[in-house]
């Protein structure tokens, strides 16, 4: 039997009850089309800082080298490690480290999910930049607690970097309705974003079946609000990307319904699965967290380890329970109920 080896990571907070969930899921969906999902746990935490000094061993990457892909729930735990600390200790590395530059993040309404819009008909494919651009991690503080204080960020944006994100998200559009929508800042950011404009124009002339459209990021955010239907693939950079799929996630009814893969196309290293929404402190230790997304990503994971049928069979279980009205308003339903309904409807 085909065995596909995977790192659990539940993380902070309601990431271990999201990730229980989902691999409860992934489990009987793997049992039911005939392959084997080998789970191995790794505590690698805020929890495991406080006992270690560190959000992983020091061969943590190498550890996770060996297996076919990550499944991870949520880093962060303000409260007891700085979120400067614990974010780049953990997953930012991972996605680093497996080069895994394409950030998909599909933002849609579930059958039976109320979102605050009126528009109900959107089908957004968001394509984030996942290793460079804002997050290089790249700058510094002088001066430190004087009045001449400075504080520099340096957004690093490749050809390398630029290219294959652009690539990536020309080759989404081929595959979906053919219409592209590349998010910069270059009236103001004069430039990486007119850097970004400039590759998109030359990969345009590659794709003529694609038509791509560039949008100013402060422009994209009110139209995903005004005129969602107009879109289907939106590409844009690390922290432009990271806060459009908030904004995604809100109008397709919440976090708790907002899924993600960190792709490397390369199979031969990890990708990682994870939802786009955090620990959530406000709520964890309550059993109210939708794993909805946590599942959605499951499926995301099965798709690209070619196990498309399971994959496809785990969405449609998502939709029946949605469709039933389970899930379906935040707080209403206990994540094990959810988790329960989707499980039967599997
Ligand atoms: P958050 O996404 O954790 O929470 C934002 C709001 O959404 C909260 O009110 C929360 O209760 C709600 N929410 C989130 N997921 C939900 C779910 N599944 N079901 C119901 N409600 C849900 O964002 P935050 O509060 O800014 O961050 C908390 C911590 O998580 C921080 O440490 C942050 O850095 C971290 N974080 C980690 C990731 C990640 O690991 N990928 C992503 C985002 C935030
Ligand atoms: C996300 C998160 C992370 C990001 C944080 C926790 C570093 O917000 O996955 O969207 O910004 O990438
Ligand atoms: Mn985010």
């Amino acid at each position: 039997m085909k065995t596909h080896r995977i790192a659990l990571m539940p993380g902070d907070g309601i990431g271990r009850d999201v990730t229980a969930a989902a691999w409860s899921v992934l489990l009987k969906a793997a049992g039911t089309a005939g392959f084997a999902l080998q789970g191995t746990a790794f505590p690698w935490s805020c929890a495991f800082y406080k006992e270690t000094g560190a959000m992983m061993p020091q061969d943590g990457i190498e550890t996770l080298r060996g297996f076919d892909a990550i499944l991870l729930g949520a880093v962060g735990w303000p409260a007891q490690v700085p979120d400067s600390v614990s974010l780049h200790g953990l997953l930012l590395p991972i996605r680093k480290n497996f080069v895994q530059y394409a950030n998909i993040r599909p933002h849609r309404l579930l059958p039976g999910v109320q979102g605050p819009l009126k528009a109900d008909a959107f089908d957004i494919l968001c394509i984030r930049e996942n290793t460079e651009g804002e997050y290089s991690g790249a700058g510094g503080r002088i001066h430190n607690g004087t009045a001449d204080e400075v504080a520099v960020e340096t957004a690093i944006f490749t050809r390398t970097g630029v290219e294959r994100i652009l690539r990536f998200a020309f080759d989404q559009a081929r595959a979906r309705s053919g219409k592209l929508a590349s998010v910069t800042k270059s009236n103001a950011q004069k430039y990486s974003m007119v850097f970004w404009d400039d590759v998109t124009r030359e990969l345009a002339a590659e794709y003529p079946d694609v038509v791509v459209t560039s949008y100013h990021i402060d422009a994209m955010a009110a139209r995903m609000v005004m005129a969602p239907e107009s879109l289907d693939v939106v590409v844009a950079s690390n922290l432009f990307g990271d806060i459009l799929t908030d904004l995604g996630a809100a109008i397709q009814g919440g976090l708790g319904f907002a899924a993600s893969a960190n792709i490397n196309p390369d199979k031969s290293v990890p990708s990682m699965f994870e939802p786009v929404h955090g620990s959530a402190p406000d709520i964890a230790h309550l059993g109210i967290a939708n794993p909805i997304a946590t599942i959605w990503s499951g499926a995301m994971m099965l798709d690209h380890l070619g196990e498309s049928d399971a994959a496809t069979a785990i969405m449609a279980a998502i939709e029946r329970t949605t469709a039933s009205g389970i899930g379906t308003v935040p707080g209403k339903d206990r994540t094990d109920a959810i988790t329960a309904a989707v499980l039967a409807a599997l």
